[in-house]
């Protein structure tokens, strides 16, 4: 736990989750988490997010070493009950807090969490309640992750307190992030989380700029003091930029797609271009969702199973789908012994959106020359996309 006071009268709670190894049960956590809600003391008192409910008590513990004796408001910027699921018991021990929320998060908090009508304050964008000395400015900032969600600015102190938008899972003793440490932790939580909805968080970018920031409070992982660290990076990871890079998901029963693979990395290293293959049966599935962040092209390697492609790639497609990568070309590159249905079964999971796809490249059996042939022509036909894009 860390409660320590970050400015006058504000304060983390930081519950550390060191063991967590799974969000959602779906996403690897393998550095886990924090839940992090936030104390300010005026003359309202304000706790800024709960807990995830397994923390409940240490949420408690934390507000008795704080000494406080009310909660005025409990400000709950998202739903999600990693931040929400101590609002029950909360209200139950403070029963005066009121809960601020946007109309959304009334909606959810209500058939989540069953809490009362009566309980709530209903916000709208750009509204500021004053709590003293200290003003709190609400933004509307939807679809990072779910569509409830608002930032809360204190004008006093410049913190803004962002809940999951700049967040990492990370797990750590460290109030402040430290660069070179939070960049990919960061960058991990953006691909698994924010990466479909990157043009909401362009519009909310643009926002948060106008406003001056000292320092950026998410709900998990460490603060930002140095706030252009984390805008920057984001920026970057929204842009429609790409990068020289090609990434193979891929699986091999038999040695025929791990030779297929071998030898189209060699031949599209050859050509400069950096390469980022996945064996699905090993890989964390977290590392694959931050390679398709910046890569200009993916290539899907599989196996038949039953006329179908392996059911670990169709997972990989379709957690490319929906996390919607900018991910400009797209391939299919496999082999079967006796027939096959794999690409008809894989264009399913091509994203409805811009992105072309080259002829895929499906064999008999174990390749043989004429098979290495066309892959030398899909690396070069990448090397030639990527040059007359500027991505080389
Ligand atoms: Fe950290 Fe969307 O909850």
């Amino acid at each position: 736990m860390i409660v320590s006071e970050i400015k006058d009268g504000i304060y983390t709670i930081f519950l550390q989750d060191w063991d967590r190894r799974l969000f959602d049960e779906l996403i690897p956590l393998p550095d886990g988490t924090t839940y992090n809600s936030y104390f300010l003391f005026d003359e309202k008192n304000v706790l800024i997010d709960t807990a995830d409910p397994v923390k409940t008590e240490k949420l408690f513990e934390a507000l008795k070493r704080l000494n406080v004796k009310k909660i005025d408001y409990v400000v709950s910027n998202h739903s999600e009950q990693d931040h929400s699921g101590s609002l029950p018991d909360l209200i139950s021990k403070f029963p005066e807090a009121k809960i601020v929320v946007s109309e959304k998060g009334k909606k959810f908090l209500t058939s989540l969490l069953l809490i009362p009508e009566e309980k709530f304050i209903v916000i709208k964008d750009g509204e500021v309640l004053s709590i003293g000395e200290k003003k709190l400015r609400f933004i509307e900032a939807p679809w990072v992750h779910w569509p409830e969600t608002i930032l809360t600015y204190e004008e006093k102190n410049k913190v803004l307190f962002s809940c999951d938008l700049f967040g990492s899972h990370l797990a750590t003793s460290k109030i402040y992030s430290c660069e070179n440490e939070i960049y990919e932790p960061a960058k991990r939580y953006y691909a698994e989380i924010m990466m479909p909805f990157r043009t909401h968080i362009k519009k909310h970018l643009e926002k948060i700029e106008k406003v001056d920031i000292d320092l950026i409070a998410p709900s998990h992982g460490p603060i930002h003091n140095s706030p252009p660290f984390i805008i920057d990076a984001y920026k970057d990871w929204i842009s429609d930029n790409v990068k020289n890079e090609v990434v193979i998901p891929y699986i091999s029963m038999h040695g025929s797609v791990a030779k297929m693979v071998d030898y189209f990395i060699d031949r599209l290293t050859e050509k400069g271009i950096v390469v980022k293959p996945f064996n699905l049966s090993k890989t964390d599935i977290g590392q694959l969702a931050i390679s398709f962040v910046d890569a200009a092209t993916v290539i899907i390697a599989s196996p038949t199973v039953l006329a179908g492609p392996h059911p670990l790639i169709f997972y990989a497609s379709y957690l490319f789908k929906i996390l919607r990568p900018k991910t400009k070309f797209l391939s299919i590159i496999g082999s079967y012994a006796w027939g096959t249905n794999m690409v008809k079964l894989l264009s399913e999971m091509v994203p409805s959106r811009d992105i072309e796809v080259l002829e895929p490249i499906v064999i008999k059996g174990y390749p043989k020359e004429d098979d290495f042939d066309l892959l030398d022509n899909l690396a070069e036909r990448i090397y030639i996309k990527h040059k007359e894009n500027k991505i080389i």
